[in-house]
């Protein structure tokens, strides 16, 4: 079935973001160890990427390692930062050839000082494209991001440059790491899990949730496309009642 016909390519959201989850028992699955399953994702991830790119979709936030990750084997963890600096590496002429602009939310000093170059040079490299923006949300926890803002806030206020009452949502929203990104308006978590798990929790207050059982190195184009489908289906009301909306 060609899902992408069924598409209104003119009611696609601005921006999708993406819990990807489910490689550990995709491995599990195939006999193999963890990092088997994540070397799989990459494969997702460019596929997702490439249908977001047929779409028009201008943001695609992944979540590809929260600051929870920490806690994880240690040859995991490396074996991820590891694929991490390889990937990015690897697609930086890519990335140039598809207009696609590299981004990054969380806590970029707590990552490996190799990881940290590389993006940075990813970034630098892929800045002026503008067909879409790949975000990968790294040491990324929303709890994090929450409080690093509220602090610099209150510091702006212990400085006298900002009063309490001047914070309103959007001065909230441009003191996170998504300054300037605007809200996601579809969120899709794989694997069958229905948590949020610390991400983009001020971010997703009006999000659609789209959750599959599709482990994540299953999780294709068409899979994507089912979920733009299915977001299309849905009424989005913004608090208010029907009526209200076709006015
Ligand atoms: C969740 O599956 C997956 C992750 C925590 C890592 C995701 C990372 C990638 C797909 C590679 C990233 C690469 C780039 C370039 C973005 P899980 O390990 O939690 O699976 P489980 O729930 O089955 O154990």
């Amino acid at each position: 079935m060609d899902f992408l016909k069924q598409i209104d390519l003119s009611n696609v959201p601005e921006h999708i973001a993406v819990i990807m989850d489910g490689n550990g028992r995709w491995a599990k699955q195939q006999g193999h160890e963890r990092l088997y399953g994540h070397n799989f994702g990459v494969e997702s991830v460019r596929e997702v990427l490439k249908g977001a790119m047929e779409l028009k979709v201008k943001y695609l936030t992944l979540y590809a390692f929260s600051t929870e990750n920490w806690n994880r084997p240690k040859e995991e963890v490396e074996g991820l930062m590891d694929l991490l600096v390889r990937t990015i590496g690897g697609e930086i002429d890519e990335l140039n050839e598809k207009g696609i602009r590299l981004m990054t939310i969380g806590d970029m000093n707590g990552l490996p000082d190799s990881c940290q170059v590389e993006l940075k040079r990813a970034m630098e490299l892929t800045a002026h494209n503008q067909d879409t923006t790949l975000i990968l949300a790294l040491n990324y926890s929303a709890r994090w991001e929450i409080m690093a803002a509220t602090k610099r806030l209150a510091e702006e206020i212990q400085n006298g440059t900002l009063t309490a009452d001047q914070i309103d949502d959007k001065k909230f929203s441009n003191s996170l790491t998504t300054v300037g990104i605007p809200d996601p308006e579809l969120l899709i978590r794989t694997s069958g899990e229905h948590r949020v798990s610390n991400f983009l929790l001020w971010q997703i207050a009006y999000a659609e949730f789209y959750f599959t059982d599709v482990l994540w190195p299953d999780f294709k184009k068409e899979d994507l496309f089912k979920a733009v489908i299915d977001y299309q289906s849905r009424e989005r009301r913004f608090g208010m009642v029907s009526e209200q909306l076709t006015k």
